[in-house]
């Protein structure tokens, strides 16, 4: 059995004879995988290192300053932020298909990446969190059929387009391995043990199309599921926990008024894998202080719904 700061250290040797004097761009997405990446790379190569972080528009509550301040004010990495909420929108305005929708955004994401890996002339390679599942399943089922239940968009492509030599310095390791190994590197439990989050964001849990304004709902609304969660200590016992903004008004009555108002589903699931998902049996109480909340706090909701479905037949995202 070999630990963990055996393998740090080794694949920190291992960087530096690969990468020698060149430069090495690596993108972040406020996940583990690309965070844990960027931490060795940084350890291994410090100033060689320049990471792109593309803000789509589609990230949760506060998810841009959680990056900023872990590698750019404590690893002190060239961190290139694009704001390109403006082009994401413009590009998914009009636009209620869900894979359209996943289309659009992989293409405005290659887009922008692009762009900013332009602009970083010396750059030669190009670092990805790819794990060991990843590794497996691209052999195994890369055109089965889960591949056309929905499109994912993860930078498969990208080296090629650009014309980067690739680095994977975590292709051995499993998700687990990961976080001991992010631990290790210094990075705090709140990045670590973060819940999966979709390449194409808030865009596939706000249903049909788009908007700047269903987005500020939507956001607010996951901000109180993951808070309330984590403050009943339920955070690590479960596996993905987030809002999903439903494209349904209904009516309600606040005081003496009518109101009609949109609904937000609420998701909670425990998986091992995410191939099949249970529903989350959360306590009542604690539902009750998530409907509670999102009702009191966010305006332009009036019902809450909590989602039992579990996968198969329903998928973990909505679309
Ligand atoms: P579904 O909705 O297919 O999701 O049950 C299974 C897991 O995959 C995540 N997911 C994605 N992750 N890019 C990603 O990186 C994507 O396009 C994407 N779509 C779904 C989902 O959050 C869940 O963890």
């Amino acid at each position: 059995t070999w630990k963990l700061d055996d393998f740090a250290n080794a694949a920190i040797e291992t960087i530096r004879a690969q990468v020698g004097d060149k430069r090495v761009i690596c993108g972040l997405s406020g996940g583990v995988d690309s965070s844990v990446v960027a931490a060795l790379l940084y350890k291994a190569i410090g100033p060689q290192l320049s990471c792109i972080l593309v803000d789509n528009g589609l990230l949760r509550k506060n998810e841009q300053q959680l990056v900023i301040n872990e590698f750019s004010s404590h690893f002190k990495t060239d961190l290139r932020v694009v704001n390109a909420e403006n082009q994401f929108l413009a590009d998914l305005a009009g636009i209620d298909e869900p894979q359209e929708k996943r289309r659009r955004i992989g293409h405005a994401f290659i887009e922008c990446f692009k762009a900013e890996a332009e602009k970083i002339e010396d750059a030669h390679f190009l670092a990805q969190g790819t794990l060991y599942p990843d590794v497996i399943e691209s052999g195994a089922d890369k055109d089965g059929p889960a591949a056309t239940i929905k499109l994912h968009h993860n930078v498969g492509g990208l080296p090629e387009e650009l014309g980067f030599e690739l680095i994977e310095p975590l292709r051995d390791l499993f998700k687990d391995e990961v976080r001991r190994l992010g631990l290790e590197l210094g990075l705090p439990e709140q990045l670590v043990w973060r819940h999966p989050f979709p390449g194409p964001g808030l865009a596939v849990r706000c249903l049909g199309e788009v908007t700047r304004d269903k987005l500020v709902v939507l956001r607010e609304a996951d901000a109180i599921v993951v808070d309330e969660i984590e403050k009943a200590g339920l955070y690590r016992d479960t596996s993905q926990a987030f809002a999903v903004l439903l494209p349904v008004q209904s009516v309600g009555v606040m005081g003496d008024a009518r109101t009609y108002d949109n609904a937000v589903a609420v998701r909670c699931v425990n998986t091992d894998d995410f191939m099949t998902a249970d529903w989350s049996h959360l306590p009542y109480d604690l539902l009750a202080q998530i409907s509670t909340r999102i009702i009191n706090e966010v305006k332009g909701v009036n019902r809450v719904c909590y989602d039992i479905s579990s996968k198969p037949p329903a998928t973990i995202e909505w679309e």
